[in-house]
């Protein structure tokens, strides 16, 4: 049953739809007088839901004590960015599911003298790796061995890329930068209930590994929450950090036992792959929507490339008019996301090695093109509908804005909930696994179900191409508010979502975030809504107009820090998680 068709028009110069309830049989005028005042009500949209206020610097993120780290180091003199570093140390003694030695990410600032950044710290491909390293002889991919074998490491970025951070743009040394890490790691730390949970859920996937099973269930049993659980191995790794530098990971003690564990395990990084391994400060993406600029990660993350696409094909719609999570609100999303989520997975890859047509993509020219493609009413289709499952999986983010206003913020992952599962011996880090977020076989899906192709394939050295988008937002060319989330694929959309509560529908940082989100990537084609988001009548307008809806518990755990009008900072992290937003 269609009980909407023919209810709208098309707008021939938005290709969208205008009039929004036209031809509704049973509408009344009292209905349509109702809500003409539900659209009022909606866009001074606050919910009155308050932040964390601070004056004089923030940090927010997934795990508290990581976070009253970072503020520690705020309120001992350090900078943004120091803080940035401690914390990105700190999470990969506290929060295993995604902090990490052992992965790789990306971060954006806004320095207080007005300069964006963009830094990438991304896993490289081993020089050993090969386009079709995953698989078998008739080419078909072998299960898992993307996501759960040794082959799926690539040569860690986080290490290098949170010394950048502290050495080029903050103020301490690092020894105090490590301090907290090291104390954390030695002295151990409260199991948090979640991390509790995580590690009894995990039980079989992270005892595959003799020196996996040892860190994170001492004694054979997982750690009860409230329970110390101290790691002295990784003390030992963050203390080499503390006295040589990133040498020490990349080419002393610890490069040497990660060479030895790959040799033991058929995994392919050598000593070469690690000396060889440089983070990059590159351009960002700066994206310009109404009033607003923001600073969004460069290639190879999607981020900012999809994000341009996204904000371009919208910012022409009367989004508020549509009215919050309206059909025609969903409607218009979506099929931005559809047509971005299109070219990310056929165009984008690493820019060191595939030509990309970056210029072109985001140009005015070429999306008055794509915007053309959108149905006025019904649901477009992607074609070739495939279907991922997504697995439970975990990245994080977190942010850190200093009384002079430096800007930081940060999403780094081991990809999968800890990586590919193994710790290297003698070291206490779990290693990443990401490798599967190259097009192991171009065509065919991966684990967060997208579909990618060539320019995105296996080689050596180069970068697998990524969702992660730590965003910076300015308004009138002054910090407004950072963000950022964990999801892969959704990461985009999350932050689209969280960008637009708060530029088009006036919510504060922490309403802009707890709002209940929904997802395109364009394959599989569905749109995923996590509960609540959307009502049942909206669900059956959008179902007449030819969606697949499909529900999920959850998208994303966001962590992000606006300003406030009257210069305070006010901060939130995620309901969806076990975060904190503090500040002095
Ligand atoms: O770089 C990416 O896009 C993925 N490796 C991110 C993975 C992720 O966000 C998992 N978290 N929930």
């Amino acid at each position: 049953m269609n009980l909407f068709m023919e209810t709208g028009y098309l707008d021939k110069t938005t290709g969208h739809t205008k009039i929004y309830f036209r031809g509704i049989g049973m509408m009344s005028v009292w209905g349509c007088i109702s809500i003409a005042f539900l659209f009022i009500g909606m866009q001074s949209a606050a919910y009155g839901f308050e932040p964390v206020f601070a004056r004089n610097g923030m940090a927010a993120g997934p795990e508290p004590l990581a976070v009253q780290a970072g503020v520690e180091m705020l309120q001992q003199g350090g900078n943004a960015f120091d803080a940035a570093a401690v914390i990105g140390f700190a999470l990969a003694v506290t929060y295993p599911t995604a902090g990490n030695l052992g992965g790789g990410g990306f971060m954006t600032a806004w320095t207080k003298d007005g300069d964006p950044l963009f830094l990438d710290f991304r896993e490289t491909a081993p020089q050993a790796a090969k386009r079709d390293m995953f698989l078998d002889e008739k080419g078909n991919l072998v299960v898992g061995q993307s996501t759960t074998s040794l082959l799926a490491a690539g040569v860690s970025g986080t290490v290098h890329g949170l010394f950048q951070i502290f050495q080029k743009y903050g103020t301490k040394n690092r020894e105090d930068i490590l301090a907290p890490a090291i104390r954390l790691a030695r002295e151990g730390f409260p199991v948090s209930y979640s991390l509790h949970r995580s590690l009894q859920a995990n039980h079989k996937y992270l005892t595959r590994f003799a020196s996996t099973a040892a860190v994170f269930y001492p004694n054979g049993k997982t750690p009860a929450y409230g329970s110390v659980l101290k790691q002295p191995d990784l003390a030992w790794t963050l203390s080499q950090l503390s006295q040589s530098g990133p040498d020490a990971f990349y080419q002393g003690e610890i490069a040497e036992k990660l060479t030895r564990f790959m040799e033991q395990n058929g995994g392919l990084i050598t000593r070469e792959d690690l000396a060889a391994y440089k983070s990059k400060f590159r351009p960002p993406v700066i994206i310009a929507y109404k009033n607003y600029s923001l600073i969004a990660p460069g290639l190879p993350s999607s981020g900012g490339i999809a994000l341009a696409q996204m904000l371009n094909l919208l910012e022409p719609l009367p989004l508020q008019k549509m009215g919050y999570h309206s059909a025609e609100y969903i409607h218009s999303l979506v099929e931005a996301e559809r047509l971005a989520f299109a070219d990310r997975n056929y165009f984008l890859g690493d820019s060191d090695f595939v030509e990309v047509p970056v210029d072109r993509l985001v140009s005015d020219a070429y999306l008055e093109e794509r915007r053309r493609l959108i149905p006025g009413w019904y649901a477009g289709k992607s074609e070739g509908v495939s279907h991922g499952n997504p697995e439970s999986h975990e990245t994080t983010h977190f942010c850190v804005v200093d009384r002079e206003h430096n800007v930081v913020a940060v999403t780094y992952t081991l990809n999968g909930s800890y990586g590919m599962g193994g710790v290297v011996a003698g070291t206490g880090f779990l290693l990443n696994n990401e490798m599967d977020d190259f097009s192991a076989k171009p065509g065919s899906s991966n684990l967060f179900g997208l579909i990618q192709y060539e320019a995105n394939a296996i080689a050596p050295g180069k970068r697998m191409l990524s969702s992660m988008t730590p965003l910076i937002v300015l308004r009138n060319g002054k910090f407004a508010f950072t963000v950022g989330t964990p999801g892969g694929p959704t990461i985009i959309t999350t932050n689209l979502q969280i960008f637009l509560n708060m530029a088009e529908w006036g919510m504060n940082i922490r309403e802009a975030i707890d709002a209940r989100r929904f997802h395109h990537q364009w394959l599989p084609d569905r749109i995923q809504f996590e509960r609540f988001a959307l009502s049942p009548d909206t669900l059956l307008h959008l179902s007449g107009r030819g969606y697949t809806l499909q529900q999920v518990n959850s998208i994303g755990c966001a962590a992000g820090i606006q300003t406030m009008e009257d210069g305070l900072l006010a901060g939130y992290a995620d309901g969806r998680g076990e975060g904190l937003a503090a500040g002095y």
